[in-house]
């Protein structure tokens, strides 16, 4: 069933991630309807939308995910999350009972049911039901699951201003436990480096990995510029190969800078003239204080306000269109 294009709806600026409608204590009456959430072929209200308790996705965290942000009627970059999710799914050696084709279609038709414009997918595929023991084998049929959410991470405040972050003790993952390229349920690693921004009273934590070097931040990849040229971590030092990292050294690019795939280290953020981090659900946001120390003027840099404009220009045009 496909549903008739809705109207614009805007953002909240101030809303951490939430489902696309919420019945909560004291929601308008239009916010009352429940979000529809798509499980295994069936599309439910939130309130029944349940897995079992018996999935390893939730004993395990085994299986995948990806968040994918769709703007102004458009999915941005669908492609290369489901390319990713696909990546992901096989070095799991996890069966994704959908194709490409399907798979867009769930996603699209949910979106439709949610009624939006402007919001984030979680796209979720778990190993399914099986039983208490670890091994895979026992399950037999991965659940999809797609939920459709309007989501803002920080207010338009921090976009403006900056963020703060710290160096957390916990090491990102290395290669050689679980690749950090597999997007998987498995998000412990990040969660604990969270815990430490939030107890130091920073918006978001340096990750390291063991070598000591700057890997990315808890779901966002990290740039650097100094002297007018980009840096960032390359994929190896433990960084996601974000779709967002890779739309910055598009826009980059076009604005006639390179960006180059290095090691950093905490001094090389310390010394940045400007910092700025990439994330589908966080965007583009500047970086102005690291570990206390200020970057550059303190404020958001020349470069990252370029970049940021272009960015937000090219999700308008995004790829693929919701409604017909
Ligand atoms: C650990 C981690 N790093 C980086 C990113 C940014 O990647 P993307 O721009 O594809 O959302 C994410 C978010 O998906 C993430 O979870």
């Amino acid at each position: 069933m496909v549903l008739e294009e809705p109207k614009a709806v805007a953002p909240s600026p101030n809303a951490a991630v939430k489902p696309a409608d919420e019945k909560r204590k004291g929601a308008t009456s239009a916010e009352a309807k429940q979000s529809t959430i798509y499980i295994d072929g069936q599309f439910l209200p939130e309130s029944e939308a349940k897995v079992s308790v018996f999935d390893h996705g939730l004993l395990y965290g085994d299986g995948i995910f990806e968040g994918i942000r769709f703007y102004n009627g458009r999915v941005f970059r669908l492609e290369e999350h489901l390319d990713r999710l696909w990546d992901s799914a096989r070095s799991i050696c996890l069966e994704i009972p959908l194709s490409k084709e399907e798979m867009t279609e769930a996603l699209l038709e949910t979106i439709r049911r949610n009624g939006l414009r402007d919001g984030y997918i979680r796209q979720v595929v778990t190993r399914g039901v099986g039983n208490l023991g670890l091994n895979p084998m026992q399950c037999r049929h991965p659940s999809v699951i797609i939920i459709v959410a309007t989501i803002a991470l920080y207010s338009e405040e921090v976009y403006r201003n900056g963020l703060t972050v710290v160096t957390c003790a916990t090491r990102r993952m290395s290669a050689a436990a679980l690749n950090p390229a597999v997007k998987s349920l498995n998000y412990l690693n990040n969660v604990m480096a969270r815990i430490e921004a939030n107890l130091a009273g920073a918006d978001e934590a340096l990750m390291l990995n063991d070598a000591g070097n700057v890997a990315e931040c808890t779901a966002d990849n990290v740039f650097v510029i100094k002297k007018g040229q980009i840096f960032t971590p390359p994929i190896t030092a433990g960084a996601l190969r974000g779709i967002t990292r890779s739309v910055a050294f598009e826009v980059a690019e076009e604005l006639g800078m390179q960006v180059r795939e290095t090691d950093i280290t905490r001094h090389d953020v310390f010394v940045a003239d400007e910092c700025f981090l990439t994330g589908t659900a966080a965007e583009v946001i500047p970086v102005i204080k690291a570990d206390g120390r200020v970057i550059g003027t303190g404020k958001p840099g020349p470069i990252t306000g370029r970049i940021i404009a272009r960015f937000r220009e090219l999700t308008r045009e995004g790829d693929t269109q919701i409604y017909p």
